[in-house]
């Protein structure tokens, strides 16, 4: 098996979360994408991460954007996470949002949503890693919507502790 695949196996065995990160365009207009590279780095200042592909479509605005939006799926918004996948027109015509308190826009019924501002980016090969200090955080009582080799899922019952 060559490196590229071993490296995709590899990253097969790490179920993540799911986001959506919103920002506006230059021209004020909400752009979001599906993400879940995010990671948080830092708590003293609070610090999350996650990368954009340079390829990605709005690749220009999100990193041209001195805020961004993280908003952490619930369980029951895989839909959510497909529309902001896809290339499908008028994304926000298509799910509920409002504006955050930073002008941004924020993803109703999600789990979390963390306001950020952009505290530095990294040059990371084919991507582009932004870091954002997080300014603002509404946490909800929602599962979150988990993610495995193309799968949905949520946390199951059966969630046990070491012993
Ligand atoms: C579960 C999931 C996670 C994703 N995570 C990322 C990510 O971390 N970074 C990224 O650049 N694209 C990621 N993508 C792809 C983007 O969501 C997708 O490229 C974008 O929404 C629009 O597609 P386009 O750039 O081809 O127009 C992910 C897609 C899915 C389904």
């Amino acid at each position: 098996m060559d490196a590229v695949s071993q490296f995709k196996q590899a990253l097969g065995n790490y179920p993540t979360g799911v986001t959506v990160v919103t920002a506006n365009d230059p021209q004020g207009n909400p752009i979001g994408m599906t993400v879940n590279s995010f990671a948080s780095v830092s708590i003293d200042p609070l610090l999350i991460l996650w990368s954009i592909d340079r390829n990605a479509y709005h690749f220009d605005a999100f990193t041209q954007a001195k805020t961004f939006n993280v908003n952490i799926l619930a369980a029951d918004q895989s839909d959510v996470c497909m529309l902001f996948a896809s290339r499908v027109e008028d994304r926000f015509g298509k799910c509920e949002w409002h504006n955050g308190t930073n002008g941004v826009a924020v993803l109703k019924n999600v789990a979390s949503q963390l306001e950020c501002n952009v505290y530095n980016t990294v040059d990371a090969g084919d991507h582009i890693i932004l870091i954002g200090e997080v300014t603002s955080i509404v946490n909800e009582e929602k599962e979150p919507l988990l993610y495995h080799k193309r799968l949905f899922g949520k946390i199951p019952d059966a969630f046990y502790q070491q012993s």
